[in-house]
């Protein structure tokens, strides 16, 4: 039967890429409350078409953006099939800056044999393979493989931060899944289909400086009042050393080092730092001594400047001492790492290095450990089987340095394990400026997802 869904979903491609461009359409912006009511309609749309494949939807409001449970009644899954729960998520980052787009984010365009829109990667069109592979499977057996529950939420992008209810809540719907299949990274490489196997977790602060009660005079007061710009810099420069190690105590205890093996594994990969440079436009790349690039960015701790504020912005000069300095720091954790304690080592880093002058305020916006998902288990071979119908290549296993907090939600409420089977690459631009999907991407994903279920249910 699976070779007939495969054939449907290779004869119905331009079919596929109409409905994903109207999804890709609606404007889910999580962040900005403007776009509340196209986050709603994003959901919608979402359940429109889940029931096009016969499932049974409802949407779970929360004091935020609502999430979509949808399952498979009845008499659509074959009696005795197990039990798989799929995680997306359908808003998206907002797409400014807009003058960097060579099209519009909400109106999909295609060039290149590449689908141009926010979204089109992350996630919503990952989402929308295992939608399509559903309508597929419904259209040709009239059944699908398993007993399946989709949930997607609508605040991933913000942190998920009404999700970890939404788990409790669900508790019942949820808990008998086997497994969790999750669509939200990339493959290594064109041609390279992966399993990811880790994630970097994330503790993300806002840090504010006050000085004196208004801007002031730089020439009038300079030199006899602090300057919140001047000891944020100080305050920020002392979180790594000169060879860009971390400062803050203790911030490396406990990390658990990477087995021998999956590092020697991860040395066969084909990955060239040159390559990867180039491709940023980097004549040379930075970071902490002692290990490779991919060993920096799946499994290496991190604390980063994300955005920097104070002061006069516009033309020519304008001599004033800011009142207000702030910053946004991301800290990328790695397993061993314990986002409580990182919080409160970061916290009386800050507190004891503070001068005295101004006044500092400290906001944790989010906190999420790292994650690690089985290597090897009956879903991961369902899931390289897959990728291998799908892609026509057989997978390696790799990590990723991004973060998907819910991954360990669902070990940890639930106590089921993810499988993180993605579909994007690395260039489609997640969170930037012409984000894309390739459309080779898009019909290998729908064939990976069609083939996945089939596999799980052990056929
Ligand atoms: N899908 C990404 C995470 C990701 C990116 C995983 C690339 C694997 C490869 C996710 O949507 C994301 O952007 N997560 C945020 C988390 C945050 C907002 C809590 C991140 O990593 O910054
Ligand atoms: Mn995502
Ligand atoms: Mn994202």
């Amino acid at each position: 039967m699976l070779d007939s869904v495969l054939v449907w979903i290779d004869k119905n491609r331009r079919a596929w890429l109409d409905d994903l461009k109207q999804w890709l359409s609606i404007a889910s912006v999580s962040a900005d409350p403007q776009h509340a009511a196209d986050t709603a309609a994003a959901a919608e749309w979402a359940m429109y078409y889940l029931r096009g494949a016969g499932m049974q939807t409802k949407l779970l409001a929360t004091p935020g953006h609502p999430s979509v449970l949808a399952v498979t009644p009845e008499g659509l899954y074959p009696p005795g099939a197990p039990h798989v729960l799929f995680y997306g998520h359908y808003d998206v980052q907002p797409p400014e800056p807009l003058d960097k787009w060579l099209s519009p984010p909400f109106s999909p365009a295609q060039r290149d044999g590449r689908l141009f829109a926010r979204g089109a990667s992350d996630d919503k069109g990952q989402v929308f393979c295992h939608m399509a592979a559903l309508v597929a499977w419904k259209q040709i057996a009239m059944q699908i493989p398993v007993r399946l529950t989709v949930l997607l939420e609508g605040e991933e992008e913000i942190g998920s931060i009404h999700l970890r209810s939404v788990l409790e809540a669900e508790r019942e719907a949820l808990a008998s899944a086997s497994t969790v299949i999750i669509s939200d990274s990339s493959q290594f490489a064109p041609g390279i289909p992966a399993i990811t196997t880790g994630l970097r977790g994330l503790v993300y602060y806002q840090i504010t400086l006050t000085g004196a009660n208004q801007d002031l005079h730089s020439g009038v007061y300079g030199g006899a009042v602090a300057n919140p710009a001047n000891e944020l810099c100080q305050l920020l420069g002392r979180l790594h050393d000169a060879s860009g190690r971390v400062t803050i105590p203790h911030f490396y205890d406990n990390i658990i080092a990477v087995e021998e093996a999956v590092r020697e594994q991860w040395e066969k990969l084909p990955f060239s730092e040159s390559d990867f440079a180039r491709g940023l436009g980097l004549e040379a790349l930075r970071g902490e001594p002692g290990y490779s690039t991919l060993e920096r960015r799946w499994c290496r701790p991190t604390v980063d400047i994300n955005g920097l504020t104070s002061g006069y912005q516009g033309a020519g000069a304008k001599t004033v001492l800011p009142a207000v300095a702030s910053a946004k720091v991301s800290m990328r954790l790695v397993p061993g790492q314990n986002p409580a304690e990182i919080c409160a080592n970061f916290e009386a880093f800050f507190r004891a290095a503070c001068p005295p002058g101004v006044k500092l305020s400290l906001e944790c916006l989010s906190a999420s450990p790292a994650a690690l998902t089985p290597s090897d288990s009956p879903a991961v071979r369902a899931a390289m089987a897959a990728l291998e119908i799908g892609f026509g290549k057989s997978p390696v296993l790799m990590r990723e340095g991004g973060s998907i907090p819910v991954v360990n939600w669902f070990k940890e409420i639930l106590g089921i394990d993810s499988v993180l089977v993605g579909f994007g690459l690395p260039d489609d631009n997640l969170h930037a400026p012409n984000e894309k999907l390739d459309l080779d991407c898009l019909y290998g994903g729908i064939r990976t997802a069609a083939a996945l279920y089939d596999k799980i249910a052990g056929n």
